[in-house]
């Protein structure tokens, strides 16, 4: 059965008086794990020194608040990704929240390795927004082998409008999960219904068949990860393969930094994703 874990239940790890983090997922909770998920609160009186070690690579997603960098303002829908041994100190502004993943054994888990990789700051809410064939969802790439020039692992924010469901799949040789940032519903766990609310964290087994079912009256939004960027995907009802088509339209309803063509997702690299 998948493991789940409720933000609200993990204790906080004090940095300073004003700012901590809270490790959501690390091999504390599943021994043979390649990743760290953390949410970090941090204050304006604390710097914030990010590292990726020798065969790490580390990504950052801002939640809310603002930050100063060497070499951007973080800010708005900002999205961070560092090659291994690569540095960036954040100097928050007010207040900054984010989340942040530690991908072990990038070596491992990259294909492209023997590029010279820079860290990467991009928009997600300019990247573009792309719709469900066979549904009502919605998803904007937060990572992608395009966006960080690797398939070390990708990431995407999806938003199910009220009582939308998605098609029943499992993977295979992926570490799958999911944190909720909005709403409520219900995750089925090889048919078995579990409710989940924000800050909840959902990691799936491989081979374990999963959907999402939006109950609430919101939309509920979660971002996902697949570690590593490559994987295989078997759909309960072939028909209903994840396909996903452009909408001519960013977040903010204006024109896309890129355009993406109509593709299915499951695990392959597509060429300009
Ligand atoms: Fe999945």
């Amino acid at each position: 059965m998948a493991i789940i874990v409720s933000e609200k239940n993990v204790k906080k790890n004090q940095i300073s008086d004003k700012s901590f983090k809270k490790i959501i997922f690390d091999q504390l909770n599943l021994p043979t794990t390649d990743i760290i998920f953390e949410k970090y609160v941090m204050s304006r009186d604390d710097l914030i020194n990010l590292k990726a070690e020798a065969d790490q690579c580390v990504w950052l997603m801002l939640l809310e608040g603002s930050a100063e960098s060497s070499i951007d303002i973080i800010k708005g829908g900002s999205t961070l990704f560092l090659p291994p041994q690569k540095v960036l100190d954040l100097q928050p502004n007010d207040h900054c929240i984010f989340l942040k993943l530690t991908v072990n054994n990038f070596k491992k888990h990259s294909k492209d390795k023997g590029t010279n990789l820079e860290t990467v700051h991009y928009d997600y809410l300019k990247e573009p927004v792309l719709n469900s064939e066979h549904d009502k969802r919605s998803r904007v790439y937060l990572a992608s082998k395009e966006l960080i020039k690797n398939s070390a692992f990708v990431s995407e924010i999806v938003t199910f409008p009220s009582q939308v469901k998605s098609s029943n799949h499992c993977h295979y040789d992926v570490e799958h999960f999911q944190f909720l940032l909005q709403g409520e519903g219900i995750v089925f766990l090889d048919n078995t219904p579990v409710k989940i609310t924000k800050g909840d964290f959902v990691y799936k087994l491989d081979g374990e068949y999963h959907h999402v079912h939006n109950t609430g009256e919101d939309p509920l939004i979660f971002v996902e990860f697949f570690i590593p960027g490559i994987w295989e995907t078997i759909w309960s009802d072939e028909s209903k393969r994840c396909a996903w088509n452009p909408t001519g339209q960013n977040s903010l309803g204006t024109e896309p930094t890129r355009d993406i063509k109509s593709h299915i997702s499951d695990g392959k690299i597509v060429e300009g994703v």
